[in-house]
């Protein structure tokens, strides 16, 4: 991991993945452990009450979704609606995003990352996903030509990891307003129906980006579904 690579970024403080240990109950999904299945696997953080992965996994059977909410009470009501739907190509995991990820996400293998009106504590640039080391694992984890999606009201959020992600993550983006009818999480329909303005940004990983974390996998032995 502290190879002497020459790295693509110029995030200097490096995430330690080797200090997480593996979520509770961790378990690693049979489509991720089948190293065979080539469907495009994707992954969503923080998916609340599973609105948008619902209805992602309906309309996108040739994908896999892993759908992640750490919060007990909107993951139960996602998961209740996911058992009742019997979706083939949906996980929905209970956990923290960033232990799970790192002990489930092979690098180079997902084509695309939703991260859905994130909401930090307004006053903690910290908790923002571009902001965190992490991101640079969750760039590993991504493969090239893979997309982060990252949608978000707050304006100063979006106008931040816009400027992140050139200036910091040296990749390239597009910002977009959300359409004034979208209906893809709980959240958005609160926000539009409130007349808010929601922002969109689509960061695409090149085929030249080197992260530290490219060939980086745990030491945890895998415990499959
Ligand atoms: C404001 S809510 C948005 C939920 C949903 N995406 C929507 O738009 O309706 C943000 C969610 O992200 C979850 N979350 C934040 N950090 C997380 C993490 N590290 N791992 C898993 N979930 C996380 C929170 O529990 C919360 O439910």
């Amino acid at each position: 991991m502290t190879e002497n690579i020459e790295l693509t970024h110029q995030q200097e403080r490096a995430f330690q993945p080797q200090k997480l240990s593996a979520p509770r109950d961790f378990i690693i999904p049979k489509t991720i452990a089948d190293t065979e299945d080539e469907t495009p696997l994707i992954l969503e953080i923080g998916a609340g009450k599973g609105k948008h992965a619902l209805s992602f996994a309906l309309q996108n059977p040739d994908k896999h979704l892993i759908a992640i909410e750490r919060t007990r009470n909107k993951f139960e009501a996602f998961s209740k609606l996911a058992r009742s739907q019997q979706l083939r190509n949906l996980d929905a995991i209970h956990a923290d995003a960033i232990a799970w990820t790192v002990h489930a996400i092979k690098p180079n293998s997902l084509a695309k990352i939703f991260i859905l009106y994130p909401n930090p504590e307004q006053h903690n640039p910290n908790q923002q996903w571009l902001n965190m080391p992490f991101f640079e694992f969750l760039l590993s984890r991504l493969q090239v030509d893979g997309e982060v999606i990252l949608v978000t009201n707050i304006e100063a959020y979006m106008n931040d990891a816009e400027r992140q992600a050139t200036k910091v993550w040296c990749l390239p983006s597009v910002r977009y307003r959300v359409p004034k009818d979208s209906q893809r999480t709980h959240f958005e329909v609160k926000y539009l129906a409130r007349q808010e303005v929601c922002w969109e940004l689509s960061i695409r990983k090149p085929k030249w980006y080197k992260t530290r974390f490219d060939h980086w996998q745990p030491s945890t032995p895998d415990i499959k579904k």
